[in-house]
C-alpha cells in the first residue's frame, strides 16, 4: 500500500508564518509537523510515499528529503494550484498506480497513528475508510452521517445545520474506485475538487464507505491556536533527557534538552523541549514550551509557546504565554527613554500588549 501526504495549499489562516514558509514545516515539539504524518505511515509499514507540493515545494523537498532517513522512498508530486484534496488524488494517479492507498493531510496530527486503520482496511477491504471525530463546531468541517455499524450514509461539507457532530479527520483510505469518483467531480463554489464530493460519489454509486472514530486526540493545525495546542499535546508524551549543560539551574518534570544547549541560572518546568545550542539564561521556561535550535532567551519568562529557531528574547518584564515566535525574530525590552514601542512586523503579524 502506498501513502499520499498533502503538503501544498496556501495556509492563509497561518499568516504571517506561511508568508515565509510551508505550514507543514512549522515545528511542533521542535519537529516539522509533516514528519509526524510521515512517521505514522512508516509505522504502518508503508514504504513508498508521494508528497503533493505547491508553492513551497523547494522548502518541503529540502527539509523532508528523499526518504532515506526513514528507509523509505519519497516521490514529489507538484500540484499547479491548491485545487482541492480530490484534485491532489487526481494528479497522483500515476504514482498511486490505481492501487489502494492512504491519504494523510500534511498539517494533521493523530495520536493513535494509522497502523490499526491500515490493518482494518486490508482485512475488510471497503472501497473507502474514513476517520471521524466528534467536534463542538461541526459547521466548520466535513460532516458524516453514519449508521450504528459505522457505515457512512451521507457527507456534507461545512453544513449550516449539521446532521451530526462527526467531522472528517484528515486521514482517508481508498481503493482504486476513488479514481473514477474524482473523474466525475465538478469544482465546488470555492473552485476546489472536494474530497467530500468524491466520497459522496462513492456512496451515490453503491460503493462501501466505512468509518472509524478517532481514539486519542487529533489536531488539524490550520490556525495559530491549533499549533499551540498541538505542541501541548505532543509535549504531554515527551521523555526527560539532557545532552546540554546546566549551570545553577533547576529542572522540574520532563524536559528534553538537546546537544549544545546551555541553561544558566534558570528554571525549566516541563513538559518542555530545548533545541540544539539554545541559550537560556536568567529565565523561566514553563510547561508546554518548545524552544528551537539556537534560540536565546535571557531575563524573560516563556510558557506554553512555540519559539522557533534563531529567535532572541531579552529582558521582557511580562511572561510570554500561548505565543508563536517565528524564526530569527527578536523581541527585547530596554530601559532607555523615551518609553516607546518599536516594531518591525511583517504583514498580518499579531502583537498584544497588556498594560
Ligand atoms: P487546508 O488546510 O484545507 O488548506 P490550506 O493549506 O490552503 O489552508 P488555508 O485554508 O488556511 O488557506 O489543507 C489541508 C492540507 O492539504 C494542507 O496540508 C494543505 C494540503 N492541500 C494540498 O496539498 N492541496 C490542495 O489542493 C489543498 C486544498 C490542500
Amino acid at each position: 500500500m502506498r501513502g499520499l501526504i498533502l503538503s501544498g495549499g496556501f495556509g492563509t489562516r497561518l499568516r504571517p508564518l506561511t508568508y515565509t514558509g510551508a505550514k507543514q514545516l512549522i515545528p511542533v515539539a521542535n519537529k516539522p509537523i509533516i514528519f509526524y504524518g510521515i512517521e505514522a505511515l512508516v509505522d504502518a509499514g508503508i514504504k513508498e510515499i508521494g508528497i503533493v507540493i505547491g508553492d513551497t515545494a523547494e522548502e518541503v523537498k529540502n527539509t523532508v528529503g528523499n526518504g532515506e532517513r526513514w528507509n523509505i522512498t519519497i516521490t514529489y508530486i507538484p500540484q499547479e494550484a491548491p485545487l482541492g484534496l480530490a484534485h491532489a488524488i487526481k494528479i497522483s494517479k500515476n504514482f498511486l498506480k490505481d492501487e489502494p492507498f492512504i491519504m494523510y493531510l500534511g498539517d494533521n496530527l493523530l495520536k493513535q497513528g494509522v497502523y490499526d486503520l491500515v490493518k482494518l482496511f486490508k482485512n475488510k477491504k471497503p472501497n473507502a475508510l474514513i476517520l471521524l471525530t466528534e467536534v463542538a463546531n461541526p459547521q466548520e468541517f466535513g460532516v458524516a452521517v453514519v449508521d450504528e455499524k459505522g457505515i457512512v450514509k451521507k457527507l456534507i461539507e461545512k453544513p449550516k445545520e449539521p446532521p451530526s457532530n462527526f467531522a472528517l479527520v484528515g486521514v482517508y483510505l481508498f481503493d482504486e474506485v476513488i479514481f473514477q469518483a474524482v473523474e466525475h467531480l465538478k469544482p465546488s463554489w470555492r473552485n476546489e475538487l472536494e474530497i467530500t464530493d468524491a466520497i459522496q460519489w462513492l456512496l451515490d454509486n453503491g460503493f462501501n464507505v466505512e468509518s472509524q472514530i478517532v481514539k486519542g486526540w487529533w489536531k488539524d493545525t490550520g490556525k495559530p491556536d491549533d499549533i499551540i495546542d498541538a505542541n501541548l499535546l505532543v509535549l504531554e508524551d515527551i521523555k526527560s533527557s539532557n545532552k546540554g549543560t546546566l549551570i545553577d539551574s533547576t529542572i522540574h518534570g520532563r524536559v528534553e534538552i538537546a546537544e549544545g544547549a546551555i541553561i544558566e541560572k534558570s528554571i525549566i518546568r516541563g513538559p518542555a523541549i530545548i533545541g540544539m545550542n539554545a541559550k537560556v539564561s536568567h529565565a523561566y521556561i514553563g510547561p508546554f514550551s518548545s524552544i528551537g535550535d539556537n534560540v536565546v532567551i535571557e531575563n524573560s519568562e516563556i510558557e506554553c509557546s512555540v519559539i522557533m529557531e534563531g529567535a532572541k528574547i531579552n529582558n521582557l518584564e511580562k511572561r510570554i504565554d500561548r505565543s508563536i515566535v517565528g524564526k530569527n525574530v527578536v523581541i527585547n525590552q530596554t530601559d532607555h527613554s523615551p518609553r516607546t514601542h518599536k516594531f518591525i512586523l511583517g504583514d498580518q503579524s499579531y502583537v498584544q500588549i497588556i498594560k
